[in-house]
C-alpha cells in the first residue's frame, strides 16, 4: 500500500517508548517522563498577550507571506545583530519557519538529487535523517564519539563519499550529547563546505539554553559562513513556544531562496498572529530566558550531582536540557528505568547507531520530579 520510502524509514523508536509508556501508566505506575525534550514551562505571558491580541485583530486571519511578515524577519536580524553580531539582510537571508524541524525537513528537496550524499552527525535529530531519505539522497553518518568531543571528523570520511555529498547537517548545542562547539570548529566546516561543495546546514535550536555563563555562538559568526551555508533557529526552545511552530532559517541569499521555492509549493507559512508574538518574544526583555536557564541549570545540577552520586560518571552539560550518559547497553538500562523505577529515558541508539552505549535524559521536569528519579534510581541494580 505504501510508498517504498515510507517502507525506507528506520524504525521510530520514540512511538515504541510512548507505547510502553502509555502501559506503564495503564498498570497505574506513576511514570517519571524524561524523555521528552520539550518544555514544561509555560510560553512567558507577554508573548501569550501579545498573540491573543494579535489573533484578535481580522487583518491576521489571512494567507500569510510565504517568506514571513516582513517585520518579523526584520525582528529575526535584529536579534540576530545583538545577539550574534551577525547582519543579516531581512528581505533576502531570513525566511520564517514553520519551526525549524519544517526548515530541516524540506531543506534537502531544495539541494539534494536522488543518489547525492548527505552527511548528518549521528547520534543525531531524526530528521536529519528522514528528510535525506525522502529526497532520496544516500545518507553518510558521521560519528559524535566522546574522545572527539562530539565533533565530527571530517578527514575520516571516504573521499569518494565527500566528492558526492550535496547537503550537511550539524546543530551545536547538540541534541542528543549536549556537546557545545567552539567558533572555530564552525570555521572548519566552512572551509570544508566550500573546498567541497557542499551546503552546510546548522541546526541552533538550543543556542539560548545554556549554563554557567557559557553563551553558544551562531554558526553565521564564522568567517564565510553565508556564503555556504544556512543556520536553522527556532522560538521553540528559547521562549517554551514549542507548541507555537514559529522558527528561522537564515543564511546567503541563494541558499535561502532555494529552500524558499521548495516551501511556497508546500506550505503557506506560519499564522501571522504567531509571527506577531514571535516579535513581540524576539524584541522585549529576554530575562524570561535567563530565568529559564536557572530553573534548567538547577535541574541539571539535582541530576548530574544524584547520578554522580549513584556512582555514574557524567559530563555536566554546559548546554541544551538534556544530559548524556554512558551505560552499558542503552536498551536494556532504558528498560529497566521503565520497568523497575517507572522513569523513561531516551536510549541514545534511537538517535543513530552510535548513540548505543548510552541513554539521554531530559531535565524537562520539575526538580522534585528529578529528586525523586534519582531515588528511585537508588532501588535498581544497575
Ligand atoms: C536538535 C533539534 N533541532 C530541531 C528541533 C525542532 O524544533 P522545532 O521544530 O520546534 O523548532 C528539535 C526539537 O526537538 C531538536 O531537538
Amino acid at each position: 500500500m505504501y510508498a517504498n520510502r515510507l517502507d525506507n524509514l528506520p524504525p521510530y523508536l520514540f512511538a515504541q517508548i510512548d507505547a510502553l509508556k502509555a502501559e506503564k501508566r495503564a498498570q497505574g505506575v506513576d511514570v517519571i517522563d524524561l524523555g521528552v525534550g520539550d518544555p514544561d514551562l509555560p510560553t512567558p505571558s507577554h508573548i501569550v498577550d501579545s498573540l491573543c491580541e494579535a489573533a484578535r485583530d481580522p487583518s491576521t486571519h489571512h494567507y500569510p507571506d510565504y517568506t514571513g511578515m516582513i517585520e518579523y524577519r526584520e525582528a529575526v536580524a535584529e536579534w540576530y545583530n545583538s545577539r550574534f553580531g551577525v547582519s543579516l539582510n531581512p528581505k533576502t537571508e531570513v525566511l520564517a519557519l514553520i519551526g525549524s524541524k519544517e526548515g530541516i525537513a524540506h531543506v534537502p528537496e531544495a539541494f539534494v538529487n536522488p543518489g547525492d550524499y548527505v552527511l548528518a552527525t549521528d547520534p543525531g535529530y531524526p530528521v536529519y535523517k528522514t528528510s535525506t531519505l525522502f529526497s532520496e539522497g544516500k545518507l553518510w553518518e558521521m560519528p559524535l564519539k566522546e574522545e572527539n568531543e562530539f565533533l565530527p571528523v571530517f578527514e575520516d570520511i571516504p573521499k569518494d563519499v565527500v566528492k558526492k555529498a550535496k547537503l550537511m547537517f550539524f546543530g551545536y548545542p547538540n541534541n542528543p550529547t549536549a556537546a557545545v562547539a567552539p567558533l572555530s570548529f564552525f570555521g572548519e566546516v566552512v572551509e570544508f563546505a566550500k573546498e567541497n561543495d557542499i551546503v552546510a546546514v546548522h541546526d541552533n535550536a538550543y543556542s539560548e539554553i545554556t549554563f554557567d555563563g557559557y553563551k553558544a555562538p551562531s554558526f553565521l559568526e564564522a568567517d564565510g559562513a553565508k556564503e555556504v551555508g544556512m543556520e536553522m533557529h527556532s522560538l521553540s526552545k528559547t521562549y517554551n513556544m514549542t507548541g507555537w511552530r514559529l522558527g528561522m532559517a537564515c543564511g546567503g541569499e541563494e541558499l535561502i531562496s532555494g529552500l524558499g521555492r521548495v516551501k511556497t509549493n508546500v506550505d503557506s507559512g506560519a499564522f501571522d498572529a504567531i509571527q506577531r508574538a514571535g516579535i513581540t518574544a524576539l524584541t522585549s526583555s529576554q530575562q524570561c530566558v535567563a530565568d529559564a536557564c536557572s530553573v534548567y541549570q538547577e535541574r541539571r545540577d539535582a541530576l548530574v550531582s544524584g547520578l554522580r552520586d549513584l556512582g555514574f560518571e557524567v559530563e555536566s552539560p554546559k548546554a541544551t536540557f538534556y544530559v548524556w550518559l554512558k551505560v552499558s547497553d542503552s536498551m536494556g538500562f532504558a528498560k529497566k528505568m521503565l520497568d523497575e523505577a517507572g522513569i523513561v529515558v531516551t536510549p541514545g541508539v534511537g538517535f543513530g547507531s552510535n548513540g548505543d552505549g548510552y541513554v539521554r535524559f531530559a531535565i524537562t521536569r520539575n526538580i522534585e520530579r528529578i529528586k525523586e528519579a534519582i531515588e528511585r534510581m537508588r532501588s535498581v541494580d544497575f
